[in-house]
């Protein structure tokens, strides 16, 4: 699977929003960068565990922005976000049944989600941005 690379287009007008991106699809990068994934069940619950923990801290943190900046649809974004957690847990959950098809498709739906969310959703408040 290839790698995903930061792109300008990918900048949602804020310094740490985008800076928090960055350190999501560096983790994402981080598990498809495993050979094998099955094989290396401690490696990818790890790095699962930090990448749950650090979504958590960014949608927080997204969420508390999106208010600064009145950001309209604020209230459908947080349910994207909750709508994240639920499948992740999921999918966290199915890892533990060893079964190896969960590996891919779990990388298959960060990786997805990642670039839609950031591309789609994220990019609806970037006219709402603060200007310096
Ligand atoms: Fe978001």
């Amino acid at each position: 699977m290839e790698k995903i690379i930061w792109k300008d287009s990918f900048s949602v007008g804020n310094v740490d929003m985008d800076l928090q991106h960055q350190k999501l699809i560096e983790m994402i990068n981080e598990l498809i960068e495993q050979k094998d994934l099955s094989n290396n069940g401690e490696v990818v619950s790890d790095v699962l565990t930090k990448m749950t923990d650090y979504i958590k801290y960014h949608f927080t943190s997204e969420e508390a922005y999106m208010k600064k900046i009145d950001f309209p649809e604020i209230v459908s974004h947080e349910l994207e976000h909750l709508d994240f957690i639920e499948k992740t847990t999921n999918f966290c959950l199915g890892t533990l049944t060893f079964d190896k098809s969960v590996y891919t498709e779990l990388l298959e739906f960060l990786k997805e989600w990642l670039l839609n969310h950031i591309l789609k959703s994220d990019m609806k408040y970037k006219e709402f941005a603060e200007t310096l």
